[in-house]
Order: C-alpha cells, then sequence, then structure tokens
C-alpha cells in the first residue's frame, strides 16, 4: 500500500523566512496565469499586477479592429521596464513568468495547451474584477481549492448544483482538472495554475483568481475577475452565486490560519483520493523549496570555500584549492 502523505508542517504557513525561500524556489520560478485575451480588451489601458512583490504591466497594444493576438500584448516588467517572458496560448490565456530562471513554458505546463486549446476562451466578456486582503497564508487559501471535502458543509448553495460526490482532481504537470460532474464536461471545470492561479467555467459564467503573497505570511490578496456574455441582470446573478462560494472560503481560510497561528494544528494525514490535489501542490512546494535550499547552501558554501582559498592565498599558505 502507497504511505500516506502527511500535510506541510504548520510552521511553512506562518514562516517569513520560509515564505522568502518559497519566493525564490516557487513564485520567480513559475509561470503565473493573468487572464483570458477578453480582460485586455481596452486598448491602451495599462493593467498592473503585483506578484510576490514583482509587479508587472500589461497593455494591449493590437490595433483596434484586429483580433488579439500574441505580438499585440506587452507585458512589461515595472522595475526595469522591458519586457518579460509571456506565453498567450491559442485558446486566448495569457501566462507570464517572473524571472528568466522560469523553465519554458512548454514544460513548465506539460500539456495543458492539449487540454484547454478545445475550449474558446475567448467568447466571454469581461465583467468586472476585485481585489481585498484575507488573513492566511496562500496556502491556506489553495488546500482549499485543491479539494472539495469541505464544500458539503461550507458550500451548501454551490453543492445543490454540484454534488460532492463526483467532484475529481487530476493532476498533471503544475496544473490540475478539477471536475464536479463527469456528465457536464464543460460545465463545473475547474483548472489550478501552480502555484495561485485558478479559472472556473461553472454557474453559466466564468472566474479567475489569483491568491498573492505578501511578504507577511498570514497574509494574502485575492484578486478576482468575472467574466460573463448574459445580461446586465444576469451577471449580477451569477456573480452573487459564486460570490457567495468565495465568501464562504474566505472565511473558512481565516479560520484556518488562526488555528496554524496559535499552533492548534500542527500537522496531519492527506486523504489519498479526496485530497489528492492538496498532496499534489504541496509536495510540488516542498520539492521546490528543498532544491532551492540545496542550491543555495552549496553556493554558500562555494563562497566560504573560495573566502578560504583567498585567505589562506593571502596567507602565503601552499594551498591554493579547498574542496
Ligand atoms: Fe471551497
Amino acid at each position: 500500500m502507497e504511505s500516506l502523505t502527511r500535510t506541510l508542517p504548520a510552521s511553512w504557513f506562518c514562516s517569513p523566512a520560509l515564505y522568502q525561500l518559497e519566493r525564490r524556489a516557487v513564485f520567480l520560478k513559475s509561470w503565473h496565469f493573468l487572464g483570458p485575451v477578453t480582460r485586455f480588451q481596452k486598448r491602451g489601458e495599462q493593467l498592473k499586477y503585483e506578484i510576490a512583490q514583482v509587479t508587472v504591466i500589461v497593455e494591449n497594444t493590437s490595433p483596434e479592429k484586429e483580433g488579439i493576438d500574441v505580438d499585440g500584448i506587452t507585458v512589461c516588467a515595472e522595475d526595469e521596464g522591458v519586457k518579460i517572458k509571456s506565453r498567450l496560448t491559442p485558446s486566448g490565456l495569457l501566462f507570464v513568468a517572473l524571472s528568466l530562471e522560469a523553465p519554458d513554458f512548454e514544460d513548465f505546463f506539460e500539456g495543458l495547451e492539449e487540454l484547454t486549446n478545445k475550449v474558446d476562451f475567448t467568447k466571454l466578456p469581461h465583467r468586472r474584477s476585485i481585489s481585498y486582503e484575507g488573513r492566511f497564508n496562500w496556502k491556506t487559501m489553495i488546500d482549499g481549492y485543491q479539494e472539495c471535502l469541505h464544500c458539503q458543509y461550507t458550500h451548501p448553495t454551490f453543492s445543490k448544483f454540484y454534488p460532492p460526490t463526483f467532484y475529481s482532481v487530476t493532476n498533471h504537470k503544475n496544473f490540475s482538472q478539477h471536475i464536479a460532474d463527469p456528465s457536464k464536461k464543460s460545465d463545473g471545470l475547474f483548472l489550478y495554475f501552480f502555484p495561485i492561479c485558478t479559472l472556473n467555467v461553472y454557474g453559466g459564467g466564468m472566474t479567475s483568481f489569483r491568491t498573492l503573497p505578501s511578504a507577511n505570511p498570514g497574509i494574502s490578496r485575492m484578486e478576482f475577475d468575472y467574466y460573463h456574455e448574459g445580461s446586465d441582470e444576469e451577471f449580477e446573478e451569477y456573480f452573487k452565486f459564486v460570490r457567495q462560494v468565495a465568501i464562504e472560503d474566505f472565511e473558512l481560510c481565516e479560520k484556518a490560519q488562526e488555528n496554524l497561528e496559535r499552533g492548534v494544528y500542527g500537522e496531519g494525514i492527506l486523504n489519498p483520493v479526496k485530497e489528492n490535489g492538496v498532496r499534489f501542490y504541496q509536495q510540488r512546494v516542498k520539492e521546490l523549496v528543498y532544491r532551492q535550499h540545496a542550491l543555495e547552501k552549496a553556493a554558500k558554501d562555494e563562497k566560504s570555500n573560495t573566502v578560504q582559498v583567498h585567505a589562506e592565498m593571502d596567507g602565503g599558505s601552499k594551498v591554493i584549492a579547498v574542496q
């Protein structure tokens, strides 16, 4: 029998030093989803995104009457004003990488375009965006997103339309696909893009959200973008429905974080079937953080060896190389 996986310990949700390590290991080396092209419909409007303390600016510079292609979307880092790595998928989804250290898009999200190319994401117009802060670590929110064990008691309205009985998560390379009901593939489709972005098609519209980390590991900023093609009334109905679910999750996360910070919860065992999505992304974080730590330790050791060599050379020692 496969051994059961444990959750990341509570310290990973509370330590500022661990967040800094996560920032270098995870955020600066990942691709982040910003939105479908319909988010960038307004020509000349600069949209700012702050991800892990890096600000990027997106602008649609394509001619008004033409469709948007990859050359029409400019993504720059605010600091240097230079273009950064971006990817507009054939189905119309825009992703950015925060540093040159991120792997190639195809390598990072292997197999993603095969899946997203089946859907045209350019149909639903952008209707509204909202943003606010929450008292929880970014992983507290992603933990909840990546499983639906909590759905039945936390989301009574959602569960009525999407019974958790059928809910399943399939993990791929740096992304997960959630299906609420296998008989309705185009409704109840949820995509998680490691580490902090999601795209959710349900209830007649589409929502994307990002859980943005801050230097304080107990604080995150939620950013939501809503897409819908119905009338104002229909959109408001949809908005009310999806907001209800988001508020329920928000309250749950603030309470969970409180328990993590007070030492009420240390770590536990993950359900291998119902929490396979949590296991997948937490293991990914752990793997990347450990790798980064080893890299930085090796670089530090190398540096101290160099210092030692220099000291010895300066001191006239015969030893000129230290392993
Ligand atoms: Fe939830």
